[in-house]
């Protein structure tokens, strides 16, 4: 089994102004970022940083022509430390460019990845709740020339310090929290009902369960809609533990399921998990009723103040609290759709499936899509 690692130095700091000042950002740094992000928090500090704006490049997910475009208007200039301020596309660009030389396209990253160093050194500044990216080596990259979307994993792609300020999740719309903290909840419990945890690791999934239940109740209670504000600093250090669990012990079937939704169906990453998760707990109890999902429910009742039996259901209840869950056919998936998706799962999502608490078969994963139709 792997040892447990936390690779990139991990602090907190209140406000972007407070990052800034302990890590001296000046003139040699590149801040990769969006310009929403950008004025007024990071440009009235004049700290005079390079800047990059990711969407001068291309919208949506990071593609390879994206990438190339950057690392096209990088070539000429002059950088030492790259500065990651964002969501997941910020930071899994960010990511690449640390590990690329001047004269590197993305193809080149894929063919030598084995062989990747750290050319610059990488801050990450996350600024939404739920990816958990500042504390993982791998980026997905959708390459459009190959029709495939890719990771390119190294350890010389992990961060040098992950940033974790919460101030940066003051203007975050609402339904980017909802998917973003329920991509973090998913995270937690899928790396703690993971074969490939370890006690370590399962710490952090559990602890983050502990800061983000209560707070989505607190939210949800308040019935206002910025209520969940109050908590940033808990949901962002939550999406931080479920980073780092899952770092070492992996997503899995919600996750692998649920790509073909956000692949063909464009529905974002955490709104698609949301569509798989009861599913699949549902299927895990079936199979295996007694095992570690039981240390698991013992936990969400233990959070949530009600008996082991209705742990899960309440969970999904609290879940349908931040976000109204809708089925697979409200995305425009059709029927005859199912049974290609549970083939691509099985054809192209080992890495994810192994990672669940038990194996699940195609046909048992066909009858998950038909319970989440
Ligand atoms: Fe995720």
């Amino acid at each position: 089994m792997k040892a447990f690692q936390i690779i990139p130095s991990v602090a907190e700091y209140a406000e972007f102004c407070d990052f800034a000042k302990e890590v001296g950002l000046g003139q040699k740094d590149l801040v990769l970022t969006n310009e929403y992000i950008y004025h007024p928090t990071i440009a009235e500090l004049n700290l005079g940083c390079q800047t990059l704006f990711q969407e001068q490049y291309g919208a949506g997910e990071p593609t390879d022509v994206m990438v190339d475009a950057i690392l096209a208007e990088l070539s000429g200039k002059d950088y030492e430390r790259i500065i990651a301020v964002g969501g997941g596309t910020i930071i899994d660009i960010a990511k690449v460019l640390a590990v690329a030389e001047r004269s590197d396209k993305v193809d080149d990253l894929y063919d030598k990845m084995s062989a990747l160093k750290k050319v610059h050194p990488l801050m990450i500044v996350p600024t939404t709740c739920g990816t958990g990216s500042e504390v993982t080596n791998i980026s997905i990259i959708n390459r459009t020339t190959k029709g495939v979307k890719q990771g390119i994993v190294s350890p010389a792609m992990f961060a040098d310090q992950a940033a974790l300020i919460p101030g940066m999740l003051s203007s975050l719309p609402y339904g980017v929290y909802a998917t973003s903290s329920i991509d973090a909840m998913i995270h937690a419990v899928e790396s703690c009902l993971s074969p490939n945890a370890c006690p370590l690791s399962e710490i952090f999934s559990e602890k983050a369960l502990e800061l983000i239940l209560p707070c989505w109740k607190a939210a949800a209670d308040s019935g206002e809609k910025d209520g969940w504000k109050k908590y940033k600093a808990e949901f962002l250090r939550a999406s931080n533990y479920a980073g780092i669990a899952f770092g070492h012990a992996g997503c899995a079937a919600v996750h692998a399921l649920s790509y073909p939704l956000g692949g063909v169906h464009h529905v974002p990453h955490g709104e698609s998990n949301q569509v798989m998760f009861a599913p699949v707990m549902w299927k895990y109890l079936e199979k295996q009723p007694a095992g570690k999902i039981n240390r698991f429910e013992s936990l969400l009742a233990k959070i949530l103040s009600c008996d082991e039996k209705s742990a899960i259901q309440e969970l999904c209840a609290l879940m349908d609290r931040v976000l109204e869950r809708k089925p697979m056919r409200a995305y425009g998936v059709t029927e005859d759709e199912l049974p290609k998706y549970a083939d691509s799962v099985v054809g192209t999502q080992q890495r994810l499936l192994g990672n669940n608490y038990v194996p699940l078969s195609r046909d048992e994963i066909l009858s998950i899509y038909e319970s989440a139709f």
